[in-house]
């Protein structure tokens, strides 16, 4: 059945021109693109939806990082998306990323790890109405 999954590209992988890269690894990975728009965030977005990490020591230095320049936020579409997805972007850190992941290609560290992706289904059911409301989603 078809999934859907949210997915940011971070502010390094944007900064260093990979969008199309990113965009191009997904499509080929057989992913439909629902939506994608590129934004900015403020603080308080970051925070709200870092929430969960709110307790951990990097929190404050990942809300920084994702307040430091655009971000591409997508919702993609697929059979198993969350799972083909996370494949796709290989381990949190890209020291630990096997080849042909997002990670390795264009991760610099565990915090400028290029990409995000949902982790579960309760996770995306967040985290897409988090960015976008239902007319932004193509049918
Ligand atoms: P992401 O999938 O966006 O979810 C939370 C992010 O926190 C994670 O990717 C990492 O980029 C970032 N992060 C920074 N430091 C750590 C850490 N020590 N462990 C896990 N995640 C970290």
């Amino acid at each position: 059945m078809a999934e859907l999954t949210f997915s940011i590209i971070k502010p390094d992988a944007v900064a260093n021109n990979k969008v199309g890269d990113i965009l191009k690894m997904v499509s080929d990975a057989g992913l439909t693109i629902k939506a994608t728009k590129m934004i900015h965030l403020t603080k308080t977005q970051a925070e709200g939806f870092y929430a969960v990490h709110s307790e951990r020591p990097f929190f404050g230095e990942l809300v920084e990082y994702m307040m430091s320049g655009p971000c591409v936020v997508s919702v993609f579409e697929g059979d198993n998306a969350i799972k083909r997805y996370r494949d796709l972007m290989g381990a949190t850190n890209p020291a630990d990323a096997v080849e042909g992941t997002i990670r390795k290609a264009f991760g610099a560290s565990i915090e400028a790890n290029a990409c995000h992706g949902s982790d579960g289904p309760d996770t995306a059911a967040i985290e897409v109405p988090y960015f976008f409301s239902s007319l932004e989603l193509v049918n």
